[in-house]
């Protein structure tokens, strides 16, 4: 932290108040995508992270998760796998559910996309409950991987913090909103 870039950062995503309905303050990192020197500063960031870390698989949480995953994939020459919402995936495939604020949802892996004893990293754009992350975390170790840490574009840390949801595993985040 106390790096320049994330002032920028933090300024190119745009706050949408009341979307998707009234009372949420909307983290919208579709702008962050229209400036190019922030978005290649936040991959740029993740890479510098993650390129000594002996990452071999980088698992990008649909929809958002798929805008900075395989850039940060490609760099440090690791794989990259989604993890997607359901009906989607072809093969066959594993399942876990999370708990969203009315019902469920649910995210899938290809089996045989991770191997065992594999070291992953978890993206996605946001975290806010953390239900979506412990879901991806969920599926890689069912496959034997390592999840080594998640990361996230914007997260509020305190939310995440004392609380179990993530079994543990470390949570980087670049901004707070
Ligand atoms: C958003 C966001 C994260 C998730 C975070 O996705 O992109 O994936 O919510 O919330 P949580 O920490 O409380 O689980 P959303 O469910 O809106 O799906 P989308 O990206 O496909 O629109």
């Amino acid at each position: 932290k106390g790096d320049p870039r994330l002032q920028a950062i933090t300024e190119a995503i745009r706050v949408v108040p009341d979307f998707p309905k009234p009372g949420i303050m909307f983290q919208d990192i579709t702008t962050l995508l229209l400036d190019p020197k922030a978005f290649k500063d936040t991959v740029d960031i993740f890479v510098d992270r993650y390129r000594d870390m002996d990452i071999s698989v980088v698992a990008g949480v649909e929809a958002r998760g798929f805008f900075f995953g395989p850039s940060i994939a490609l760099a440090i020459g690791a794989k990259f796998v989604p993890l997607r919402k359901p009906r989607k995936l072809p093969g066959e495939k594993i399942s876990e559910y999370y708990v969203l604020e009315y019902g469920t949802d649910v995210l899938e892996m290809h089996v045989g996309a991770v191997q065992p004893g594999e070291r992953a990293l978890v993206i996605d754009d946001l975290v806010a409950t953390g239900g979506t992350l412990s879901a991806a975390i969920r599926l890689l170790e069912r496959a034997g991987a390592e999840v080594v840490e998640c990361a996230c574009v914007v997260g509020v840390p305190e939310m995440i913090k004392g609380s179990c949801i993530l079994n543990g595993k470390s949570l980087y985040i670049l901004v707070e909103p």
